[in-house]
């Protein structure tokens, strides 16, 4: 048999740079192409997952949680990093409700707990408790340690009580010769299990603090996170965790102006400091016109002070302000103008890209620049995001994940079905709780401007761990037929072809009946 030629299918499925000058001029989103499959020797089950987007944030999972008062508080972002994503807290909150959900993430089981909240031996219990309304913590015991960080024993959890506010730390806790300690240079190189090991030897015990050859308290081990820890080993997705293994948390910033209009230097700092100081892992610049001056100047002045901090800013649309945006020193450049679910700033404003246009144009810019892309908005199911994937290197949702329990919000009923709130930040109501800076607007007269979002429902899902398994699975699919075992490979080996509406009809179930909707 004679061979087939190679070009036959090299005419009609072009690589993104061939595909997308072939439809220059025209602005393409996610169904209007399709990707065509490739011989593969990878299972779906083992494709890789695992991106990069900068020095220091590495995620198992390519999914980001958008930064919006609807989908994004500590809940949504702790499930998001447990199945190796990354949430991205909202700031249409007051700085410090920020700061306590960054705690809330950063303070959910992690392994080697390094800076453990201590209280002194002079304290009242009444203090600890206001200490622990305060914070927000989930857990009411604590080291207790003198001035100099030596450790003096330990206040459990039953003494903190307000029966007991008005007597000391000292009266209440179990002495120094009580405790069980482990020297920092006795945990070996895997921490974890070291911890494991002395939690089995050790029956009933559930507190291990890490001491220095001084007594100086330098680390608490529970054995709660141990185990969750040790089973995540084996699991499918793991969780996103930084270098003391607590899980990964993001939060947005605004370019905050003072009420003469100047850019509020002083709060933004103070405010990016105070979450680098709570660890958080990356702070997102997130507006809705990422290339102004504005947001430029708030990237540089984050940079200049932060300078190994990781930095998402945007929003764009363009090479040029990819490249804006990178050369004022963010990491990460967030495209997306109009895609959203609940945007309206195409039909307000007339401007905007189509998604998967904007994200190839950007990601090529991306790739010379050496900053990596997310593709913001507009993702409505999986087949979306393998097709985002080929060019981006992570994605951002919103309304995907606005219907799951971990979102903020309650579930209303209306006619027996089940639903949440899901608003545009852009939205009247949104930008009257905070969001206004966002899309260029002061806060005191949301009422005069235009909206750009709108305020709508989503219908409630399954919970986010049911969500983000189906993504996956989807994206790995994906992976499978393209015979990509990384996402490095997706990019590199992507074909593509132009969609009809005729062939858009046929990519959905058509011509029955059905009986179960997919979702
Ligand atoms: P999806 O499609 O995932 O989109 O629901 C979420 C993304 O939409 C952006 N966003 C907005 N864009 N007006 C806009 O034009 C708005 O009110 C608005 N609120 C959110 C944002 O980039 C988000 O990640």
């Amino acid at each position: 048999m004679e061979p087939l030629s190679p070009d036959l299918d090299g005419s009609f499925f072009l690589p993104a740079a061939r595909f997308f000058a072939s439809q220059s001029g025209v602005g393409l989103t996610y169904d209007d192409v399709s990707l065509a499959t490739l011989y593969s020797e990878i299972l779906p089950r083992d494709a890789n997952l695992e991106t990069r987007l900068c020095e220091g944030l590495q995620l198992h999972l390519p999914i980001l949680s958008a930064d919006m008062d609807t989908v994004t508080e500590s809940a949504m972002a702790i499930g998001m990093a447990l199945h190796g994503g990354l949430g991205l807290l909202h700031y249409n909150m007051t700085e410090k409700q920020q700061l306590s959900e960054v705690d809330r993430v950063k303070f959910h089981v992690h392994g080697l707990i390094r800076d453990p909240i201590q209280v002194a031996p002079d304290q009242r219990i009444g203090d600890v408790l206001a200490l622990i309304e305060q914070r927000s913590f989930s857990f009411s015991t604590f080291p207790v340690v003198d001035a100099s960080g030596r450790l003096l024993g330990l206040l459990p959890g039953y003494t903190v009580k307000p029966r007991y506010a008005a007597r000391t730390v000292a009266e209440a806790m179990l002495p120094r010769p009580a405790l069980h300690t482990i020297r920092e240079e006795d945990l070996g190189s895997d921490p974890i299990a070291s911890a494991d090991r002395f939690f089995d030897e050790h029956i009933g015990i559930h507190k291990l603090l890490v001491v220095d050859r001084e007594d100086r308290l330098c680390g608490l081990f529970t054995l709660s996170d141990v185990e969750r820890i040790t089973q995540e080993r084996s699991l499918k997705l793991k969780p996103s965790r930084d270098a003391r293994f607590r899980l990964l948390c993001g939060a947005a910033v605004s370019a905050s102006r003072t009420a003469s209009g100047e850019l509020d230097r002083e709060r933004i700092l103070n405010h990016v400091g105070a979450l680098v100081e709570r660890g958080t892992d990356v702070v997102a610049v997130s507006t809705a016109h990422g290339h102004s001056r504005g947001v430029g100047e708030t990237v540089r002045l984050i940079r200049d002070a932060f300078p190994d901090l990781p930095i998402i800013a945007g929003n764009v649309t363009s090479a040029e302000g990819v490249e804006f945006l990178a050369k004022a020193g963010a990491n990460c450049i967030k495209v997306g103008q109009g895609p959203g679910s609940i945007c309206t700033t195409r039909i307000v404003a007339g401007v905007g890209i189509p998604q998967l246009t904007a994200v190839h144009v950007c990601a090529t810019a991306a790739r010379k620049l050496g900053v990596t892309v997310l593709a913001d908005g507009g993702i409505t199911k999986s087949g979306d995001m393998v097709k985002a994937l080929t060019l981006a290197d992570a994605v951002i949702c919103g309304g995907l994940l606005a219907g799951c329990p971990e979102a903020p919000g309650q579930v209303l009923e209306i006619d027996g079905k089940f639903y949440k709130q899901y608003r545009g930040m852009g939205s009247a109501a949104a930008m009257a709780a905070g969001s206004a800076a966002r899309y260029g607007h002061s806060a005191q007269n949301t009422r005069k401007v235009a909206a750009e979002g709108v305020e709508a429902l989503k219908e409630a899902s399954a919970p986010l761990s049911t969500v983000l398994t189906q993504l996956a699975g989807g994206i790995q699919s994906g992976m499978g037929y393209l015979g990509a075992a990384t996402l490095a490979q997706l990019r590199e080996k992507a074909r593509y072809i132009r969609v009809t509406p005729a062939g858009q009809r046929e990519s959905t179930p058509h011509d029955i009946i059905e009986v179960r909707t997919a979702k």
